[in-house]
């Protein structure tokens, strides 16, 4: 596995091959971000992962000084999985001195995860697209546990013409249904074993929920979180899985998408709604 820091030592490395697949990441690797790298080798001949801690997708009371940061043990993640190439770009690389360009994808930005956030998604779609630029891949793999940040890098690439396919992974999970997160080890005891609760209200939901009247059963559901023990939920909501707008007559595909606190950690969780 070759590491490059640089744009210029990356092409080198790169400029042979043909079909590179992506794989970005802010590090604190779990096997969700792994079985990205697994989708990536099948549907290229060359994987590239970055570790990157984008500070333009937090805000300033966020935890970017505390996120997790373990580059040793990612790279020997990320070796043992077969990645071709760690790109490691630093800050002066990415934001140098006098750094002003922002990039506003328009309102999906500011639905869901972008109501408490709403610097998120212009920092995810600068360091993104800008980690595209720089690795010119032909596909590129992001979570599903990030849905929305998922529709919206696709509509950036399609929007900008990137020419990177924008694959999804599906949601890995702790065997009591928890979606792998670096954020998860932030959970004490206590809060690790009332975390599976989100997941288990997305399933319940998506079992029972009647489209007729289904904003009833979700503001339910949220008190149900509350009785499991999370000390907020900021939303738990039935939306169109293509376009993330609340649903309407149209609408073909559903997913459900919840975000709730515990003390300091905000867990986000999705899933697929058939709809009854
Ligand atoms: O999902 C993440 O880890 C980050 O938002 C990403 C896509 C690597 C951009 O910093």
């Amino acid at each position: 596995m070759h590491v490059a820091r640089t744009v210029s030592e990356l092409h080198a490395l790169t400029s042979k091959k043909k079909h590179i697949g992506f794989v970005p990441t802010m590090g604190a690797l779990h096997d969700g971000h792994l079985s990205l790298i697994h989708i990536a080798q099948q549907k290229s001949d060359m994987v590239v992962a970055s570790i990157f801690v984008n500070k333009t997708q937090f805000a300033a009371h966020e935890d970017l000084a505390t996120y997790p940061r373990q580059e040793q043990t990612d790279l020997e993640l990320l070796e043992a999985n077969g990645t071709d190439i760690v790109y490691l770009p630093s800050d002066e690389l990415m934001y140098p001195d006098g750094f002003s360009t922002s990039i506003d994808i328009g309102p999906i930005g500011s639905w869901l995860e972008g109501q408490p956030r709403p610097h998120f998604f212009g920092g995810v779609c600068l360091i993104v697209t800008k980690l595209l630029m720089q690795v010119m891949p032909t596909i590129a793999v992001f979570g599903e546990k990030d849905y929305q940040q998922l529709l919206i890098i696709q509509k950036l690439v399609r929007e900008l013409n990137i020419p990177t396919s924008i694959i999804g992974g599906p949601i890995l999970r702790d065997a009591d249904g928890l979606a792998m997160s670096s954020r998860n080890q932030y959970l004490n005891k206590k809060q690790r074993a009332i975390a599976p609760s989100l997941f288990a209200c997305l399933t319940n939901l998506s079992n029972t929920i009647d489209l007729s009247n289904y904003h009833q059963q979700l503001t339910q559901h949220q008190a149900k979180l509350i009785e499991a023990g999370f000390d907020s939920v900021d939303y738990l909501e039935l939306r169109d899985a293509d376009t993330l707008e609340p649903i309407n007559d149209t609408t073909e595909h559903y997913r459900l998408l919840g975000a709730a606190r515990l003390d300091n950690t905000r867990l986000i969780d999705n899933l697929m709604c058939l709809g009854n």
